[in-house]
């Protein structure tokens, strides 16, 4: 490693604002000249980014402009947070550049922008997952359909609003219509996807091209609305760890649902690297896996990073070489992690902005808040400018105390239309005391 670490966060959102707070702890970049702060720098950011490191105004998707301010900072490394730079290539251009990269190449990252080739991988790799097949068409989606409900997914990057679950007959086709019909982008597809019952679980492993090394499970509440009501979202809310899934389970359910994919992909010549995104189906003893990303969650990795006692960055720098991760064991903190997301008015159909938030000043020290879709206005406040708004994580020796100091925090920070779940965090407070 170099004498001068340094590197460049891609991303806006709230995620990334975590891997910042992450990378802040870093041994390897706290003990640099300058501390950690002056090491981190990231891109385009936000308002509560831009309080912690310095940040710059290139935009996600511009792979060229990116690729130049990280050759100007003279980064070690790239840490890409969302998943579209990954899929338009960015770590293979910065490869080509000569630096360092935390995140897949696109090749790898087709694993998540494309959903048949997902299910052509975990096939050939033996994942369990639901079954399915792959149409082009109307009326070739509507005899693939064998009851209802049945799961649609267009076959591209649709920011969580690929997915429909069909209840009937005319809501298949009119959801088949408009994948196939009416955004016609190129030659759409659309996967036709058995139901499946149980309980959601994110699990992400982080991967250097030949080993996947599984982080804490998360949950996290796709739905608006309190008990998994209303349209999908980005992420109301997320917790880590999860009950029932102890260090051993995860283990085993990595060996089953990371290991393989970077195997297969290996067998093809794509390396893997970065983190393989999970997302489970979990049924008892069944584990299938509804989803592969090939990026941190949002809301999960809020959660999750707040108890990663091992250096972020190190992890990340290893990450990018092949094999790099031999011998690596991740130590956790023991607490428990809630994370709950305010949105903004309109949220997810649309999203308020300019309304201006109050009280982040008063929120408790113990207390996480990271920065999603908030901007500063022409008067320095600090306004809404996104659908998901803000992120409050605390940790708790229980997930009754995480859940209780994050409510409590959460009361000071207001703005015009602010949403929230109040049942965040609710199963594991209801299952561990159960359980203990
Ligand atoms: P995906 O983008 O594939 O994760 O799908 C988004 C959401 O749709 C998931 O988080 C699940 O809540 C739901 N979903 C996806 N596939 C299935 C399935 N086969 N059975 C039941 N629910 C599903
Ligand atoms: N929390 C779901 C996702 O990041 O895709």
């Amino acid at each position: 490693m170099s004498q001068d670490p340094k590197v460049l966060v891609v991303g806006a959102g709230g995620r990334e604002h975590a891997i910042v707070r992450a990378l802040l702890r870093s041994a390897t970049l706290t003990a640099a000249d300058g501390g950690a702060a002056a090491q981190i720098h990231a891109t385009p950011g936000n308002p509560g980014i831009a309080d912690d490191v310095s940040v710059h105004d290139v935009a996600v998707d511009d792979v060229a402009g990116l690729v130049t301010l990280a050759r100007e900072l003279a980064v070690e490394l790239v840490a890409v947070g969302p998943e579209v730079p990954l899929v338009a290539g960015l770590v293979d251009a910065l490869a080509d550049a000569g630096i360092a990269a935390f995140g897949p190449s696109a090749a790898a990252a087709r694993l998540e922008g494309s959903k048949a080739f997902a299910k052509e991988i975990m096939i050939a790799a033996g994942v369990p997952t639901a079954g399915y097949e792959t149409v082009t068409t109307v009326e070739a989606g509507m005899s693939a359909i064998t009851g209802y409900p049945v799961v649609l997914k267009y076959d591209g990057l649709a920011a969580g609003k690929g997915v429909v679950i069909a209840e009937d007959e005319q809501t298949a086709r009119a959801t088949l219509v408009d994948m196939l019909e009416d955004h016609q982008f190129g030659d759409a597809a659309v996967v036709v996807e058995q139901f499946l019952r149980g309980e959601e679980v994110s699990l992400l492993a982080v991967c250097d091209g030949e080993r996947a090394i599984p982080l804490a499970p998360a949950q996290d509440y796709k739905r608006i609305f309190d008990g998994d009501e209303g349209p999908n979202t980005g992420g109301m809310g997320s917790y880590s760890p999860v009950v029932g899934i102890d260090a051993e389970r995860v283990a085993e359910i990595s060996a089953q649902v990371h290991q393989p994919i970077v195997d297969e992909l290996n067998r093809r010549g794509i390396p893997f690297h970065g983190v393989l995104y999970a997302g489970l189906m979990i049924d008892g003893d069944d584990v299938r896996v509804l989803e592969y990303n090939t990026r941190f969650g949002d809301p999960e990795t809020q959660a999750v990073l707040p108890r990663l006692r091992s250096d972020l960055y190190d992890l990340m720098v290893r990450s990018a070489t092949v094999g790099g991760l031999a011998g690596v064991t991740l130590e956790w903190d023991d607490r428990w992690a809630v994370t709950l997301v305010l949105a903004s008015a309109g949220y997810p159909a649309s999203a308020s902005k300019g309304d201006v938030i109050s009280g982040l000043d008063a929120v408790a020290e113990a207390t996480e808040v990271t920065h999603a879709g908030t901007a500063r206005d022409a008067d320095g406040r600090i306004v809404t400018a996104g659908g998901r708004v803000l992120n409050v994580t605390a940790l708790g020796a229980t997930p009754a105390d995480a859940r209780d100091a994050v409510y409590a925090a959460t009361e000071a920070v207001t703005f015009d239309g602010r949403q929230l779940r109040t049942d965040i965090a609710l199963r594991p407070v209801e299952r561990f005391s159960t359980a203990t």
